[in-house]
């Protein structure tokens, strides 16, 4: 069980990897932009990191509990909802051709805030 949590573990923290990179990515497909192209569109890589993070993460969640280790549930909580507002964001500017200028920015915030949350909070 060790193995599958620390298996689970890494691909959650690659998850992570991946929102991060979808920051600089969506910033580099933008030289006219401040911080985001408003010409093009969003890469799907926000959807893809943000879904394999709910996975792995209730994936953690369950493990926890079969090897009976104290999680907080509020802090998952908080995380849960903070996943959903990303993959939601990401649904919701899938198929639209220019996405808004506050959208990069607030998906790489809510990243940060997820890891903040998962390091500081016990
Ligand atoms: C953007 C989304 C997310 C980010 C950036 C993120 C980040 C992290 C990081 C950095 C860790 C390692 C912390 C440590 O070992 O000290 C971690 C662990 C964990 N995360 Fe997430 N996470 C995200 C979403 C989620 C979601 C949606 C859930 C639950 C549904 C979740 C549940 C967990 C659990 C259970 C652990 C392991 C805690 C433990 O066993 O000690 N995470 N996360």
């Amino acid at each position: 069980m060790e193995f599958v949590r620390n298996l689970l573990l890494f691909l959650h923290l690659l998850g992570m990897a991946i929102l991060v990179a979808m920051f600089f990515l969506q910033r580099r497909t933008a030289p006219e932009g401040p911080l985001n192209n408003p010409e093009g569109p969003l890469n799907k890589g926000w959807l893809h990191g943000s879904v394999l993070q709910l996975l792995t993460g209730m994936g953690l969640v369950g493990v926890a509990e079969v090897m009976d280790r104290d999680l907080n549930h509020v802090k998952i909580g908080v995380k849960l909802v903070v996943v959903v507002v990303i993959a939601g964001l990401a649904v919701g500017f899938q198929n639209r051709e220019r996405i808004a200028n506050w959208l990069t920015p607030t998906l790489a915030a809510l990243v940060v805030l997820n890891t903040g949350v998962a390091v500081f909070w016990s």
